[in-house]
């Protein structure tokens, strides 16, 4: 069984497809990790990121690995672990750069299909899952909220890595994304078809995980009783 979870940066996706995947006790995979490590590559060589070739060849051939645990994604480039690296600003301005070229773009979605293949069931979650790497998923969400609360959900995270940046910095690098996210030409945000939408602005983490156990339950999916080992994985 495989469940998507599509939306834009602080919509709450990424902690609830953990939640979700741990509460069903399935692995799941951070899409958005990939593009990042593959921009920190890119970096590091000191490539020229208008170089389509040249990004895809790093897509393909850098020695990266995701190992995506219930609670964290652990993420590593050459050997050492950059699992917060990849989330700091400097990545996070560059990002937009790779997400748009078709070559990467083509690596990474046959690296998402092969790991679904080969896992057979998982919560996959990212800005196409749903729209082009698995178009036939069983079960396809899409996540938004507000811009201001998720500039403010974000600036929470980046703070707490210690990041230095404002509130002002985070809305303008948001908006900037969101904005070359959806207009890309390859895999852009959008809401998949057939896709549930979930509005998660006013909603807790625990609602959002309800909300999708709900449209699991009604999609006749057997949810496994809390207090499993791997539901237990799932408690903040
Ligand atoms: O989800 P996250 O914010 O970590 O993603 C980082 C960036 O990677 C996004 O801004 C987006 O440009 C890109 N991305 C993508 N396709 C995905 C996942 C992420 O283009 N499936």
């Amino acid at each position: 069984m495989i469940i998507t979870i599509d939306g834009p940066a602080g919509s709450g996706k990424s902690t609830a497809a953990r939640k979700l995947a741990a509460r069903l006790g399935i692995p799941y995979l951070d899409t958005g990790a990939m593009y990042r490590v593959v921009t920190l590559a890119a970096l590091e060589a000191g490539a020229d990121l208008h170089d389509e070739e040249a990004l895809t060849r790093i897509a393909r051939t850098a020695d990266y690995d995701l190992d995506c645990g219930p609670t964290h994604a652990r993420v590593t480039l050459d050997g050492h672990d950059v699992t917060e690296e990849i989330r700091s600003m400097r990545v996070n301005e560059h990002t937009r750069y790779v997400a748009r070229s078709p070559g990467v773009r083509r690596v990474l979605v046959e690296k998402q299909r092969d790991l679904g293949r080969r896992l057979g069931s998982m919560v996959t979650e990212g800005r196409d899952q749903g729209s082009v790497a698995f178009p036939d998923a069983e079960f396809k969400f899409f996540m938004d909220a507000d811009l201001h609360k998720r500039a403010e959900r974000r600036l929470v995270e980046l703070l707490a890595d210690g990041e230095d940046v404002t509130f002002e910095q985070v809305l303008e690098n948001l908006q900037k994304r969101d904005r070359t996210d959806s207009e890309r030409e390859v895999g852009p945000l959008t809401v998949p078809d057939g896709a549930i939408v979930i509005e998660t602005s006013n909603l807790s983490i625990p609602q959002v995980l309800d909300r999708l156990l709900e449209e699991l339950r009604k999609g006749g999916v057997e949810i496994p009783p809390t207090g499993t080992a791997s539901s237990e994985l799932a408690t903040p």
